[in-house]
């Protein structure tokens, strides 16, 4: 899955998917950025993150997704879209935050052509749990926090096996 040479003429594209594009994944984007950012790495990623569903379609992330990322000097800029069966073919890596994500990217992938393409966040988690990340939406600031310490972790262990694949 992370085993493609990456060049500056040929960058690694991500997308990472959850249900209404305003909480966990654009929480996903933003991290992934930043530390993409840190390690001066720009040059060789292409970040993206959409939702399952049409329902935010437009919105910035969600505030309380804004707030403990700035707390953590991580700033969230996406705008909610849905994922398109295009991003299937588009895409390097497509990382679902949950098995329901997961399932409904697979429906898009109507002749399981991109299946090594796709798998959860929590793949890449040193303690992956269930392999969920949980849907923080309708809970408190302690949802939103451990979303992004999950996804951090994630990000960290992703970004680290594919730096291994750059070619400067
Ligand atoms: P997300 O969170 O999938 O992490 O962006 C949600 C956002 C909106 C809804 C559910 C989850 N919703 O039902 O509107």
């Amino acid at each position: 899955m992370t085993d493609r040479t990456i060049t500056k003429e040929n960058p690694y594209k991500i997308c990472f998917v959850c249900l209404g594009n305003i909480c966990r994944s654009p929480t996903a984007e933003g991290i992934f950025q930043h530390l993409v950012n840190e390690r001066g790495l720009q040059p060789y990623f292409y970040i993206d993150s959409a939702g399952t569903s049409a329902y935010h379609i437009g919105e910035p992330a969600n505030s309380k997704s804004r707030d403990v990322a700035h707390k953590h000097g991580v700033e969230l800029r996406s705008r909610a879209r849905k994922f398109t069966a295009n991003d299937l073919e588009e895409f390097d890596m497509i990382l679902a935050m949950d098995h329901e994500n997961l399932h409904n990217i697979r429906q898009l992938d109507s002749r399981n052509q991109y299946s090594g393409k796709i798998t959860l966040m929590r793949n890449f988690d040193p303690e992956p749990g269930d392999g969920a990340v949980p849907d923080p939406y309708y809970g408190g600031m302690d949802g939103f926090q451990h979303v992004f310490d999950v996804v951090k972790r994630s990000c960290e262990n992703l970004l680290d096996e594919l730096e291994e694949n750059i070619q400067k």
